[in-house]
């Protein structure tokens, strides 16, 4: 999924929840030309298109007729209760608002580490994004030491057990350090939970656990109106929801979670070490986990969330001749939060990539979090100088000649000199009906080849709320389509020097 920043202004925050134009567009219009977007010239300008409505029935009763809807689905289609994967070329985008409660955008992201400091230090400087808030044995809590990284809306926590059990003190009320410890055995550094800002999470939970959703905390009061629930997402991965009172600005609220200590204050008061840690991050835009199989994974967080599928893409549209996967994204009614999940694909040459996440995260979990920037360029000019001191370190980039067919694509959007920088820095191009996705893929982020990071701007869609407030339509530019053959290309070349080191490593028997 990609876009870029120097191109656009101000990257959008999620969507107000008034808009009005849900204009979707056709799957088959994807290849068609963009008269009208302008080259961008520095700064670029705001792209606005508006794509074709589309009336269809909406997914929940579409699942119920797919076998009949999909008498002609493409190869590759999946089945499992009641649903079926039609493929990038057989989907049609409609938004029909099914959200079966109110969803406000993605609030944080918890991952569950040993310890909590060190991995908040190495994102922090990977990132650029500083420390806000900590809650640990300095703040009185003795169950779990949480550490909060936050670059504008985009949130990181990590947590990491103090004590033998729950107990008295937690922030973070459904924290249990004896899961915490076994979560880490089995899956080294991974999300726990994806958190999700709602109207009310006591009856988010409610509506959720009616809906079928299987229950992981019930509901806690945090005190100062914050509540808190949590359901199982995929795997040991929980869809936790967060409320709090609609005074509480989510983009200047001083606190994260009761329980939690204002680090910017810390900082304020003088602490030495702290200065400004900006690299232009700037919201979660997706958040992709791999399961085993995807046809119940979908109906189960579609069925007690009510998200609507926003696009599909087969093995076939995906895959390169060795490797492939499903994949289908799940959206809320404004298209903030972005939900796509992946299953492997079997019987080709090459073990699916999926598969091998599967086997080495031990089973379902977060595959990567899509970080959007608004100067995706700058944002990697930062981390890149930072890669060989403890930073991140990228995916090796496409063959120089890929950017001649970006020149192609996309040279009505982006100069010679941006795509130039683009080829310098790797970062891949990639355009859907709407707009255009500027991407780039981290290696692992951990010891394990699971987990792993893509940075991305996004560039048009440009909308405006009742109130006149301009926003970028979600998922703007698509999610990489066009690159993803290039990308597991690249994944694969990494999987195969990871295995002739293991050949070479390993001592004969
Ligand atoms: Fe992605």
């Amino acid at each position: 999924m990609l876009t870029p920043s120097r191109l656009l202004r101000d990257s959008p925050s999620p969507p107000p929840p008034t808009t009005k134009p849900r204009t979707n567009p056709t799957r088959n219009s994807h290849r068609e030309p963009h008269p009208h977007l302008p080259r961008v010239t520095l700064p670029l300008p705001i792209i606005i298109i508006r794509a074709r409505a589309v009336i269809t029935t909406p997914p929940h009763a579409r699942r119920g007729s797919a076998s009949t809807e999909m008498g002609n689905a493409p190869e590759g289609e999946t089945e499992g209760s009641g649903f079926k994967l039609r493929g990038f070329r057989g989907f049609v985008r409609a938004n029909p608002r099914s959200d079966r409660f109110p969803v406000h955008g993605f609030h944080h992201v918890e991952f569950w580490t040993g310890d909590a400091s060190t991995a908040a230090g190495r994102f922090a400087f990977a990132l650029g994004m500083p420390l806000s808030a900590r809650s640990d044995l300095s703040t009185g809590n003795p169950v779990h030491a949480s550490y909060l990284l936050r670059s504008r809306s985009l949130r990181f926590l990590f947590s990491a057990p103090y004590g033998p059990g729950p107990g008295a003190g937690a922030a973070i009320p459904s924290f249990d350090p004896e899961r915490a410890r076994r979560f880490v055995a089995a899956h080294g550094l991974a999300v726990r939970a994806v958190a999700l800002r709602v109207a009310d999470a006591a009856a988010a939970f409610r509506v959720s656990v009616a809906h079928g959703a299987r229950p992981a905390f019930p509901p806690a009061d945090l005190g100062d109106g914050f509540a808190l629930s949590e359901v199982e997402l995929y795997g040991d991965v929980v869809l936790r929801y967060v409320s709090f009172p609609a005074d509480q600005n989510p983009g200047e609220a001083p606190g994260f979670l009761p329980g939690f200590e204002d680090a910017a204050a810390a900082a304020a008061a003088g602490e030495p070490g702290r200065g400004p840690l900006d690299y232009g991050l700037r919201r979660l835009d997706h958040a992709v986990g791999n399961v085993p199989e995807l046809g119940p994974a979908v109906a189960y967080v579609a069925g007690f969330t009510g998200f609507h599928e926003f696009a599909e893409f087969a093995a076939e549209d995906v895959g390169t001749a060795e490797s492939g996967l499903n994949s289908v994204v799940l959206a809320n009614n404004e298209e903030t939060v972005l939900v796509p999940m992946n299953e492997p694909v079997h019987g080709t040459k090459r073990r699916s990539q999926i598969q091998t996440y599967l086997d080495h995260n031990g089973g379902p979990g977060v595959q990567h979090l899509a970080l959007a920037s608004d100067d995706v360029l700058r944002t990697l000019r930062e981390m890149r100088a930072r890669s060989g001191a403890g930073g991140f370190e990228f995916m090796p980039p496409p063959p120089p000649n890929y950017y001649d067919g970006v020149r192609r694509r996309a040279g009505d959007v982006l100069s010679d000199e941006q795509i130039a920088e683009c080829k310098e820095l790797g970062v891949l191009v990639d355009r859907d009906d709407q707009g255009v996705l500027l991407q780039i893929f981290t290696k692992p982020i951990g010891d394990r080849p699971t987990i792993f990071l893509e940075i991305i701007q996004r560039i048009g869609c440009m909308m405006k709320d009742d109130d006149g407030r301009e926003y970028q339509k979600g998922g703007c530019g698509g999610f990489g389509k066009g690159n993803f053959s290039e990308l597991f290309k690249s994944i694969e070349e990494y999987e195969k020097s990871l295995e002739s080191k293991q050949s070479t490593t390993v001592p004969a028997s």
